[in-house]
């Protein structure tokens, strides 16, 4: 199925991209990578479907070269990559040389091939010395974090195209120490809700450290979801205000605005660090550029029944992906117009991920996936949609390009546009990568 679109459609400049991150496709056992509470957690029964981890992942440590040279025939400008806390500093302070010889060889390897590399600092990889310690729930870890930002932007940074310091906070701090869904999955509100502020600490620690050194080009990457009320009572408004505050004004208010939302900070400020104020300014740095992840819409309702913020999740009646994730391009119009309107007006936009997983098989070594062309012919008439109502939206990354990962999913949840057979590491690129190519190369 064609892709609706194609360059043409987009303004003089616009960025196409394809997404990964380290964890997810690397395969943490290789290069003398120390463990991070990924690892720890993924092998604790009961977290991750089946029991995988990342140790082996996409292999992408020793496939690199094969993988970027995917991104460069599916006709992408930019890509979207992170680098491992832990493989930088396997003890979460001492540099590990392999490491940063193998970034140093995958930025090469990306600027070789004309591609502009898009890297994101943390995606997850806390070395187990500093989950020790109490990971995002201790302020040391935001300290520490300035540490793994100058040794990643003195090795790479000369050759970067953008950074972002954080990706998703939300799942950092709400995600892993308040609903426990990831690593290292507490169900705590305090450590939550002082991960809710360590996390956008070592954010604007990490922005300082990187203006030092002469970077240019910095953002983070949020990932916003449309919060919409299960029904008009006014309960159940007030539920989706709730979430709304936790999941997105949270992040926006503090980084745009030096603040934190007073409708949540009522609830929370019971449990945070003391003197926060004291870091709002440097929380709100100026950057350079905002990513926006964009998956789906999330429906709630009030439960009573429940401590704060006392709301429960509503299944929608559209069309699902393999996650269970409501297919609904219009969220992705109304967050980024959103965003723009309310908190970042000119500063440019890009969708930093967007995608769908799918139970994708292979059959006479093709992927029929018409589905997928689909939902990104409708996610980027959303976002044409957010540039048409003023939006300066700058580009447009695919979650993901490889089937990987997927956190407490494991493999089962095939994102990519690319199959990967994790048993042999096949590489089959699936009928939307061709789509998608031959959109942006026509
Ligand atoms: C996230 C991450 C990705 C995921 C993707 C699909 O949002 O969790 O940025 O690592 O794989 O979003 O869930």
């Amino acid at each position: 199925m064609p892709i609706k679109y194609s360059r043409k459609d987009f303004p003089e400049g616009f960025k196409f991209g394809a997404a990964t991150a380290a964890y997810q496709i690397e395969g943490s056992e290789n290069g003398n990578c120390g463990t991070c509470h990924w690892d720890t957690f993924s092998t604790t029964p009961g977290n991750v479907n089946n029991g995988e981890n990342g140790s082996i992942a996409c292999d992408h440590f020793h496939r690199f070269e094969e993988d970027l040279d995917l991104v460069k025939a599916g006709g992408f400008d930019s890509y979207r990559f992170s680098t491992s806390w832990a493989r930088v500093m396997p003890d979460g302070k001492t540099i590990n040389k392999d490491g940063l010889d193998y970034y140093d060889r995958l930025a090469d390897a990306i600027c070789e091939r004309n591609l502009l590399p898009n890297l994101t600092l943390y995606h997850w990889e806390l070395p187990s010395a500093l989950a020790d310690i109490g990971g995002w729930a201790n302020r040391e870890t935001a300290k520490r974090f300035v540490d793994h930002t100058n040794a990643v932007i003195k090795c790479i940074g000369d050759r970067m195209d953008a950074v972002a310091t954080i990706n998703e906070p939300w799942c950092v701090a709400w995600l892993s120490y308040f609903l426990g869904h990831h690593a290292p999955g507490l169900r705590d509100i305090r450590a939550a809700a002082r991960a809710m502020h360590h996390i956008l600490l070592a954010h604007g620690l990490s922005i300082d450290a990187m203006r030092s050194l002469g970077t240019s080009n910095i953002g983070i990457v949020l990932n916003l979801t449309e919060v919409q009320q299960a029904s008009d009572t006014q309960s159940d408004v007030s539920a989706k205000d709730r979430l709304d505050g936790i999941h997105n004004r949270w992040f926006l208010d503090a980084i745009f605005k030096a603040e934190y939302p007073d409708d949540i900070l009522k609830d929370l400020i019971h449990f945070m660090p003391k003197n926060l104020e004291d870091d709002m300014t440097l929380i709100s740095s100026s950057i350079d550029w905002i990513g926006i992840n964009y998956y789906t819409r999330t429906i709630v309702a009030e439960d009573a029944n429940e401590p704060w913020p006392s709301i429960k999740e509503i299944k929608g009646p559209l069309q699902q992906t393999q996650m269970g994730w409501e297919i609904y391009p219009d969220g992705l119009k109304n967050s980024l117009v959103r965003v723009s309107r309310e908190y970042t007006g000119e500063l440019p936009m890009l969708v930093t991920e967007n995608g769908m997983a799918w139970k994708d098989t292979v059959l006479n070594e093709k992927v029929f996936d018409p589905i997928r062309a689909d939902y990104i012919s409708s996610h980027l008439s959303a976002a044409k949609a957010a540039i048409d109502q003023g939006v300066n939206l700058k580009g447009f990354f695919y979650w993901s390009l490889l089937d990987n990962f997927e956190w407490a999913f494991g493999y089962e949840k095939r994102f990519g546009l690319v199959h990967v057979d994790f048993e042999t590491q096949k590489r089959t690129p699936k009928a939307s990568f061709h789509d998608l190519a031959l959109a942006l190369t026509s």
